[in-house]
């Protein structure tokens, strides 16, 4: 456990990109409504979680995280959750094929509320207006009462992250995540899209498995794993008097944790040394993420990992590097040697998008996902060059049709951004991007495996 840590010790530290509230007193009503309220994960989980990563650090297995940038109030419902949920499991199955490796699947799911920004306030027409924070603090319409920060909407988000994490929790282990069912629906995707041919060998091959399994007698009747699979929550521990209200002792071991999700991170911005979020990520025994942009120095990161890692426990740490598809290769190496030198057990995941942010020239925020491809090869290459774990993926998608980034097989162009582009905060990957984008991956955990075994033998 860690030494002289406190649920509200963060106080005391430098926090930046918190909102002010004006009202304390309602603050304080929200917070003493969460505290009151049963938690969202058990602690075990949270272990069960950490153990499943131990196994991608020591190369085992691959981590799969995505979902929303900014989860709404707006966009909530059941078949938007159910359909990010379809696809992330559509997406492991293609990878566990590929990799030969089990895959870790944690959503950006019931519980994404709160964003950095990198401007306290936004300007339109001569007005400014503080900028929209996520719905867990204040409102995207762009009127002076919907953006004032209101701490009750941290019990409305409260609410339905529970919806949330009831409803996955039942589509994963109530028989919608039966393996044959996840690979038929690719199948009926793939019948639709422009990419089918391309990998309609990949997708045989994954029917082909199944149907030997079941002639061997292995079927989701029998089989519970077949039948169901386990799948995790996350989001950035951001908004701390949010995960402060939600962070519990555990009855069993005595350890704090943050019930509000099984795993949480660290954004870019606020994992500087001695911030108020490291301060209170180190106290909580939830496997943490940490996101790793081009401004980490190699020693600050192995300062951070002695911080909230000082154990070196296997499972506890990811570091999710975020460096753009033009740095990843000069980026990454400095902070893969001085934490191998070091010994720190960490998983290693590529987020492709925070790096990619490009602004059309309709005016759209977007991602072209040539670049998102190519940061994820480039830590492919990195990780083979360096002899270490290509560990897993961290994206910002949605299984609804949306046109936010452009490109992908189905190419949206520029000009299709204004169609149906829906997110509240950054651009995500659709449906067919993101299975796309697990073929692709798919061709490179081939490779990878490939050299595995050819190492081994
Ligand atoms: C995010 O993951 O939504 C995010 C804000 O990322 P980063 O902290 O890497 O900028
Ligand atoms: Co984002």
């Amino acid at each position: 456990m860690a030494q002289n840590w406190t649920p509200d010790g963060w106080k005391a530290h430098e926090a930046r990109h918190l909102p002010d509230y004006a009202d304390t007193a309602l603050l304080g009503e929200a917070e003493a409504t969460l505290r009151s309220y049963p938690p969202l994960v058990f602690a075990g989980e949270a272990r069960a979680l950490k153990d499943e990563l131990a196994e991608v650090a020591h190369g085992n297995a691959f981590l799969i995280q995505g979902g929303d940038c900014a989860e709404s109030f707006a966009e909530f419902h059941p078949n938007t959750i159910r359909d990010t949920f379809r696809v992330l499991l559509q997406m492991a199955v293609v990878l566990t094929f590929a990799s030969k490796l089990p895959v870790v699947k944690v959503g950006r799911m019931a519980g994404q509320f709160a964003k950095p920004r990198s401007s306290p306030t936004e300007t339109k027409d001569g007005v400014t207006l503080p900028s929209y924070f996520g719905d867990n603090i204040n409102g995207i319409d762009f009127d002076p009462d919907i953006r004032r920060n209101d701490p009750r909407r941290m019990v409305r988000a409260y609410s339905q992250a529970a919806a949330t994490l009831n409803l996955l929790r039942a589509f994963a282990g109530g028989g919608y995540a039966n393996l044959r069912q996840v690979h038929q629906w690719t199948l009926d995707f793939m019948g639709r899209s422009p990419w089918a041919e391309k990998f309609a060998e990949t997708a045989d091959r994954i029917g082909e498995a199944l149907d030997f399994m079941e002639a061997c007698g292995v079927d989701p009747a029998t089989v519970p794993q077949l039948q169901g699979t386990s799948f995790y929550t996350s989001h950035e521990a951001l908004l701390l008097p949010y995960e402060q209200a939600l962070t519990r002792r555990d009855s069993l071991t005595g350890d704090w944790y943050d019930t509000s999700a099984h795993m949480v991170w660290i954004g870019d911005r606020t994992r500087f040394e001695g911030s108020a979020h490291v301060e209170f990520a180190r106290g909580i025994g939830n496997p943490l993420g940490m996101k790793c942009g081009p401004s980490l120095e190699p020693d600050v990161l192995l300062k951070l990992l002695d911080t909230l890692n000082p154990a070196r426990e296997p499972g506890r740490i990811t570091l999710i590097s975020r460096f753009g598809h033009d740095k990843v290769e000069a980026g990454l190496p400095p902070l893969l040697r001085a934490v191998q030198r070091e010994g720190h057990p960490v998983v290693w995941s590529c987020d492709p998008m925070h790096g990619n942010v490009v602004k059309s020239d309709s005016g759209y925020k977007t991602r072209p996902f040539e670049r998102i491809l190519a940061e994820v090869r480039g830590f492919f290459a990195v990780h083979r060059a360096e002899g270490t774990h290509a560990g897993g993926i961290h994206i910002e998608m949605t299984g609804q049709d949306v046109t936010e980034c452009t490109g992908g097989a189905v190419a949206i162009t520029d000009e299709r951004l204004g169609d149906r582009y829906h997110t509240h905060c950054d651009p995500r990957l659709n449906a067919a991007q993101s299975l796309e984008l697990a073929f692709l991956l798919a061709e490179m955990l081939t490779i990878a495996g490939r050299e595995r075994q050819a190492d081994a033998a």
